[in-house]
């Protein structure tokens, strides 16, 4: 039970089939981290993220959370970015979500699953805010695909609307936050085209979205 064994095997194996095809990996990359890229994506174990995007070690600054969640109480998520932005001076940040995602399922169902509830009530929020879109369909597959996709959306306007990315683009730098979500299916990415690099495309992808639900005395 206390020993890994098999674990640390693998990492042994693993090392030395990427210092056999490049003897001077490792010296570099402990050398330093310039990655070009941050994903903030789901902890699910379907979703490794350097793996599906085919990137090396030290290409992509990663923060994982249980529904990929970005709020700005959250003192780990936004040293995460300023980090990122700032000091490694990421250029593109993906917030990335995935179809079947366990906990935006608990969340249209209603359940309870313990102390991770109080955790997804940031989801409950996107749930209630297009509550609207959500009953326009059909059936509970459909509404769960939706509500994972609304989800990555309210997380890439949240992440722009923090403090570290506002200033970020008031301070000139290059900034791109993107949308995307990932199909378990068949290990595809989606873009779901609600990237934005400045305050007034924050502003206008949040109407986009916005304009999708049913109005108030709808609902
Ligand atoms: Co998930």
């Amino acid at each position: 039970m206390r020993l890994l064994s098999e674990l640390l095997a693998q990492n042994r194996a693993w090392s030395a089939e990427i210092a056999a095809a490049d003897p001077g990996f490792f010296t570099r990359l402990a050398e330093q981290q310039a990655p070009r890229y941050l994903w903030i994506g789901c902890g699910d174990s379907r979703v490794p993220a350097n793996q599906i995007v085919g990137l090396m070690p030290g290409e992509m600054f990663v923060h994982r959370n249980i529904a990929n969640v970005v709020v700005p109480s959250d003192l780990n998520c936004l040293s995460v970015l300023q980090y990122g932005i700032e000091v490694l001076g990421v250029h593109h940040l993906i917030i990335c979500g995935h179809y079947g995602c366990g906990g935006v399922l608990a969340v249209l169902r209603g359940e309870r699953l313990g102390l991770v509830d109080n955790w997804l009530c940031h989801v409950e929020t996107v749930r209630r805010r297009y509550r609207g879109q959500l009953a326009a369909l059909s059936t509970e597959a459909e509404r769960h695909a939706r509500l994972c996709e609304l989800n990555v959306v309210a997380q890439v306007l949240n992440a722009a609307r923090t403090t570290v990315v506002r200033d970020a683009w008031r301070q000139g730098r290059e900034l791109a936050v993107h949308g995307w979500i990932y199909a378990l299916r068949d290990g595809l990415l989606h873009d779901l085209e609600v990237t934005v690099t400045s305050e007034e495309e924050v502003a206008a992808v949040a109407e986009r979205v916005d304009l999708a639900t049913p109005p108030a005395d709808e609902r």
